[in-house]
């Protein structure tokens, strides 16, 4: 065995749990006995300097949980970052740790004010010292994992935790000698997670269970083949032998109730460098600038959770509110993510809400070229419904054809330039498409006239008792959309044909309400068989009864247009003389109608194509300036998709999560109407005066 280790540790004389800063504590204040701490403490002291010295530090009145020496810092070799606590409450201790390590000396580091770090409680080092794991997200800000990679000349793999109950990385994440790793994986988000597995193979990753991780397992003292901890299953222990550890349990129940426990309670004081490569920091950094009405929008409050839920953390520079209503407020902020990936995964997000980054006024979109049809270079930009510029040759170009899920094409030698959004299968050999985050940005509609009539709409999902007046307004808009030749198009489902709406949908197109009508097989042959036999999916409508031998109806209708070779020539014919189709095929309003697996029959118009379908959806929503959507989940959602901020959507459907899905995009334009399609076409048409 190589030199003994040495171990920093602080007896638990004014131990007690006397706040509440993690679950743990909650319900336990003064609930500790302090007899049985100080044995508790004892025995692991005991085992500790079996194997390693122990080196004390004086405990401290006030100062309940100086006995956590882990996060007085981290060391390696003589130096020491010193923790810098979030909570108040154990700030009081850095100075006595601060005093400690120097008066033994340690070349001290210190983070700035506003950082905080957590010491060997968020940061452990790989057991063959190849790099260092920082955790985040709870105690520990993301921004010090850059000091740390600075001063200890390291690489630093940052993990960002997810679960409150393990709030610093040493309760749930474990590295043991040889290699292993001990670990709870659900405490940590899911790129923490494929990180940790690409470092570390999988016969080497040791998963324990949540009971385990719960009693701390993972907040073990490994020294050597040795692994000391509160509490383990049968199968854990197994697995530890198995793997070549001697397991020990030391029970520390006092301690489990301020949230700590073996490896809490411990320092490694030696940590030897040996085989650290020195690696640049890689936390990745950027600034950003947001202006607009940042707080009534609650853009200010958007940004800050897309940054963290996407893995980053960010610092306020500078914050000026507008002093009135009308006036814009700006804010710059610093965003540190990880790795580049994610930095440029995070700030992609923040374009998509109007983020600016201060560099792209003066650079120039990334253009990177298609190598295979239909595929795009790996580092895409992904379009959003958003307005779209893009800086090519120092001027910036408006994006055409603007749609959700497309790529950005760049004919840099067309005069003037073109820029278009592409579907990824259209993508041809040859094209320029825009990559990475520079020279991109999303114009935001600022409120005007327009939307102030709309307010109504302020991507709001309204109750039954709002209904009646949202439909006088969407009446309203209607009246004028028509009267100024505007253009509306219609997504449909066959609800809107079993609830009775489809005469108030008709009249709706009859009396030029409708310049488009988009939906599937369903829609049509419902509305066909109510036409032709009175019945929809074999119920009779007006009663509300099936019919005998209804149900044959629907294959019928669909056969008897078959024959005749689709819906207009049966019109042609006589034979189809009312409905939503006949008055489409009436008014010569465009309908398109997509496939789908569910589809009976089809009709001959139905596009089994789903491409073909796609585009001729596409053609029919060109300058729409408003979108209903009536009750059919499939086709609107892939009319939004298509759909570009700044089209007004109204979403009827029964469902509050379709609603919700559909009408939150993040524009001001969109609004969700929870109520039956039938009730809300009615309602419609009374206020329009046409029923
Ligand atoms: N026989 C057929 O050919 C056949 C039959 C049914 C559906 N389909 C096809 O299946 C696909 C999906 O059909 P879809 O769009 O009807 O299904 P969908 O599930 O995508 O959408 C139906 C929506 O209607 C909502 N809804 C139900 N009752 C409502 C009410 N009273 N008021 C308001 N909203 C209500 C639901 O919450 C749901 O969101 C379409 O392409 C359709 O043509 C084919």
């Amino acid at each position: 065995m190589s030199a003994r280790s040495r171990y920093l540790m602080c007896a638990p004389e004014y131990f007690d749990v006397a706040y509440v800063i993690n679950p743990w504590m909650a319900g336990n204040i003064n609930r500790t006995s302090p007899e049985l701490a100080r044995q508790q403490w004892q025995e692991l002291y005991e085992l500790v300097q079996t194997q390693a010295t122990v080196e004390l530090v004086d405990p401290r009145p006030g100062l309940p949980d100086m006995p956590f020496t882990a996060n007085a810092g981290l060391v390696l070799e003589d130096r020491v970052v010193l923790s810098h606590f979030l909570f108040p409450e154990r700030q009081g201790e850095e100075s006595y740790f601060a005093e400690w390590f120097a008066a033994h000396d340690f070349k001290v580091f210190t983070m700035p004010t506003q950082i905080a770090f957590e010491g060997a409680g968020d940061a452990l080092l790989d057991r063959d010292q190849r790099w260092l794991w920082a955790g985040y997200g709870h105690r520990s800000a993301l921004d010090s994992h850059g000091y740390l990679a600075k001063w200890l000349e390291l690489e630093v793999l940052s993990l960002r935790l997810v679960d409150e109950r393990f709030y610093h990385l040493d309760t749930c994440f474990c590295p043991l000698s040889r290699g292993y790793l001990l670990y709870y994986p659900l405490a940590f988000d899911e790129p923490s997670r494929r990180l940790i597995a690409q470092r570390v193979p999988p016969e080497k990753r040791l998963i324990v269970s949540e009971q385990d991780a719960v009693n701390f397992a993972c907040n073990a003292v490994n020294i050597q083949d040795l692994v000391i901890l509160n509490q383990a299953t049968p199968q854990l222990q197994e697995q530890l032998q198995q793997s070549g550890f001697q397991v020990v349990q030391s029970p520390l129940g006092e301690f489990m109730k301020a949230g700590g426990a073996a490896k809490c309670l411990t320092l490694r004081l030696d940590e030897p460098r040996q085989r650290l490569t020195p690696v640049i920091p890689v936390v990745a950094q950027r600034t950003i600038i947001l202006e607009g009405h940042l707080l009534d929008s609650n853009l200010m409050s958007r940004v800050m959770d897309t940054i963290q839920e996407a893995g980053g953390s960010f610092e306020i520079l500078e914050f000026h509110a507008g002093a009135r209503p009308q006036d814009l407020s700006r804010a710059q902020l610093l965003v540190t993510a990880p790795d580049l990936e994610r930095l440029e995964d995070i700030l992609t997000l923040l374009i998509d809400v109007g983020a600016r980054l201060p560099a792209i006024e003066t650079l120039d979109a990334t253009l990177e070229t298609v190598r295979q049809q239909g595929v795009a270079p790996g580092d895409f930009y992904t379009t959003t419904i958003y307005n779209t510029e893009v800086r090519v040759q120092g001027q910036w170009y408006l994006v055409q054809n603007q749609r959700m899920d497309g790529a950005i094409v760049v004919d840099d030698h067309s005069r003037p330039v073109q820029v278009d959004c592409q579907l990824l299968r259209d993508l041809q050999v040859g094209q320029k498409v825009v990559s990475g985050v520079d020279g991109i940005r999303t114009v935001l509609k600022r409120e005007g006239r327009e939307t102030a009539e709309f307010t109504f709409m302020g991507s709001s999902i309204s109750s039954e008792r709002r209904v009646e007046l949202v439909v006088e307004q969407i009446a309203w808009e209607l009246r004028r959309l028509r009267d100024q030749g505007g253009k509306v198009v219609v997504v449909a489902g066959p609800v809107v044909i079993h609830t009775g709406g489809g005469v108030h949908l008709g009249q709706l197109i009859r009396e030029g309400y409708v310049q488009a009508l988009l939906g599937g097989n369903a829609i049509a042959v419902h509305d066909i068989e109510q036409s032709l036999y009175g019945t929809s999916l074999g119920v009779d409508l007006q009663r509300g009864t099936p019919v005998r031998g209804g149900h044959r109806h629907h294959l019928k209708t669909i056969n008897r247009i078959r024959a005749f070779g689709g819906i207009a020539q049966a019109v042609e014919q006589g034979v189809l003389t009312s409905g939503v189709f006949y008055e489409c095929v009436q008014r010569k309003v465009p309908f398109a109608l997509a496939g789908s697996i569910r589809d009976d029959g089809p009709l001959p118009e139905t596009q089994m194509d789903l491409i073909k379908a796609q585009e001729h959806y596409a053609k029919l929503l060109q300058g729409a300036q408003m979108i209903l959507m009536l009750s059919s989940m499939l086709h609107s959602i892939g009319v939004g998709n298509m759909t570009p901020a700044g089209v007004k959507l109204v979403c009827v459907d029964i469902n509050p999560a379709v609603v919700t899905k559909l009408a939150d995009r993040g524009s001001v334009e969109s609004t969700g109407i929870v109520t039956d399609v039938g009730l809300f076409l009615s309602l419609l048409t009374r206020q329009l005066h046409l029923g």
